[in-house]
């Protein structure tokens, strides 16, 4: 006979559970409409902010929210990751800026980027490119794991949009 322990959702489920209910998907790009529909409310997502829980997304994982119609990437990175944009000259960057002004003091395992190719706005796939970051198939741009321009067309670095840590584990963008 069952228990009804075994019903129970395990923590693991409730944290897959509380990330797919705030719109929150995996790297695969192509999963992201479906979220979008199970979310019972899509109107919410359009709110001038939201929250998101970081405790779910595990070291070297990106995921994909929505925020203002847009797809936004937050990176939680390796150190590796981090030591990798902090070896490269900001001056010798297409668009120079240094890692640490990309990222909140304290928390620079955290990347958050709009995720629209400054080129001509299409979304780039994480993982992918020359540069352990991002790229863009419509062109070809390839963006580091700073989300800065590296190759190819788009003339910006993907843009950081503003957002604050309400707790060690918790962001609020807008
Ligand atoms: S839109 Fe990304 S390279 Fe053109």
């Amino acid at each position: 006979m069952a228990t009804t322990s075994m019903a129970e959702p395990t923590r693991r489920d409730f944290l897959y559970i509380a990330t797919a209910t705030m719109g929150a998907v995996g790297a695969a790009a192509t999963v992201w409409p479906l979220i979008s529909q199970m979310n019972p409310d899509a109107s919410v997502l359009a709110l001038a902010s939201s929250e998101v829980n970081l405790a779910p997304i595990e070291e070297g994982q990106i995921i994909t929210i929505k925020w203002r119609g847009k797809p936004v990437f937050i990176f939680h990175r390796t150190k590796k990751t981090i030591d990798e944009a902090r070896a490269v000259k900001s001056g010798d960057l297409p668009d120079p800026q240094p890692d640490e002004a990309r990222v909140k003091k304290g928390h620079d395992q955290w990347l958050v980027l709009v995720g629209v190719c400054t080129h001509l706005g299409c979304v780039p796939l994480g993982h992918q490119g020359d540069y352990n970051g991002w790229f863009c198939p419509c062109h070809g741009s390839h963006y580091d794991s700073s989300g800065r321009i590296r190759k190819g067309p788009a003339p910006t670095n993907l843009e950081v949009p503003p957002y604050e840590f309400v707790s060690d584990t918790m962001i609020r963008i807008g």
